[in-house]
């Protein structure tokens, strides 16, 4: 499944879709818009050629300025990048899926996507505001539509050929089966938490079965400390082979098959995040062999975003 041996420029085909995603890619969830445009523009010019986008995340505008003008001062074409956005809860409506991934597009400054996500599979009441909720404060979700109704929406859009794949983020196993069989277009990717504390084993499982490739996010756990960059079995491989336990993480991500999301926000961090090798099997068994268990984001549970700093968006 996987192209290239060297884990730094691993692509990996979409079975389902046209094109190859780049095992490692750049996730574009900043609050901070200068933030936004620095660190784009650092991903970039570090190697990175995958980038995770969302219309939650209330910045395609930066990334999409950040990149033009990267592509154009490197020299690196749009067919050289692979470029992901996500429609958010509140358009899961399928009259409102063209017209949410069109405003994308726009914003984005692109004339096609590689990858369209669906971002979570709650729905929310439709309209303008991102977190309808009532005056108690609960979510309004939309009880109209149904996630086999939101994806033959998201089937038109690689019909009308400005997207080349869609997938499902933040799925559950038992959530993804339903879809992936009755889908006149397959999920190519889904997007789900994993980690050593969250392999997701059983997911992974399916997903290579049927050619689905899982893009895990919060490789590094969020970056959280504690956390899984001071777990004591990643410190002492780290060590044992002179790389950072962050490039271990990401080493370990890409060696079991899947594509990862990592948000460095310096270029000193790109270039470590990129610069990444293959682990040795028995340091990989290792990590395979850690006991702790921990979700770090709820979202998966209520569509509501679950790690995020305050005022911002997942
Ligand atoms: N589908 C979803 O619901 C969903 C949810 C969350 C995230 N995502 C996607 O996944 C992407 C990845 O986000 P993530 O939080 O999962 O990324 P991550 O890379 O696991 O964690 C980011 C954190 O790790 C730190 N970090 C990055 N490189 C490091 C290094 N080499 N050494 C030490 N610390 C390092 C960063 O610190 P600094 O800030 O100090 O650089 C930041 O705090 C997001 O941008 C977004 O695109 C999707």
């Amino acid at each position: 499944m996987i192209v290239s041996s060297d884990l730094r420029t691993t692509r990996i085909p979409l079975k389902y879709g046209s094109g190859q995603m780049p095992a490692l890619g750049f996730g574009t969830l900043i609050p901070d818009p200068a933030v936004t445009v620095t660190a784009t523009r650092d991903a970039l010019e570090a190697g990175f050629r995958h980038f995770d986008c969302a219309e939650r995340y209330g910045n395609e505008r930066e990334v999409g300025g950040a990149l033009e003008a990267g592509l154009a001062a490197r020299g690196i074409a749009r067919e050289d990048i692979f470029v992901t956005t996500k429609l958010w809860n509140n358009n899961h409506r399928p009259e409102r899926v063209e017209p949410a991934f069109e405003a994308s597009l726009d914003r984005l400054g692109l004339k096609y996507l590689d990858l369209y996500l669906i971002h979570t599979p709650f729905a929310f009441q439709p309209g303008d505001d991102q977190d309808p909720r009532d005056q108690n404060g609960n979510i309004l979700y939309d009880r109209d539509v149904t996630l086999p109704d939101t994806w033959k929406a998201m089937e038109s859009l690689v019909d009308h050929g400005k997207c080349r794949a869609i997938g499902l983020s933040d799925i559950s196993l038992n959530e993804l089966k339903p879809v992936y069989e009755s889908a006149r277009i397959k999920p190519a990717v889904v997007q789900v938490e994993a980690h050593p504390y969250l392999p997701e084993t059983e997911l992974l499982d399916f997903c290579k079965e049927k050619g689905v490739v899982l893009l895990a996010f919060a490789p590094l756990g969020h970056g959280m400390r504690p956390g899984l960059l001071e777990d004591p079995v990643i410190t002492a491989v780290a060590k044992r082979v002179g790389k950072t336990p962050a490039q271990v993480l990401l080493a370990w991500a890409v060696q079991r098959g899947t594509a990862l999301l990592t948000t460095p926000k310096s270029a000193d961090r790109a270039r470590e995040n990129l610069n990444i090798s293959e682990l040795p099997q028995d340091a990989f068994d290792e990590i395979n062999r850690i006991q702790t268990r921990q979700r770090l984001n709820q979202v998966v549970k209520t569509g509501v975003p679950g790690f995020i700093p305050r005022g911002s968006s997942s």
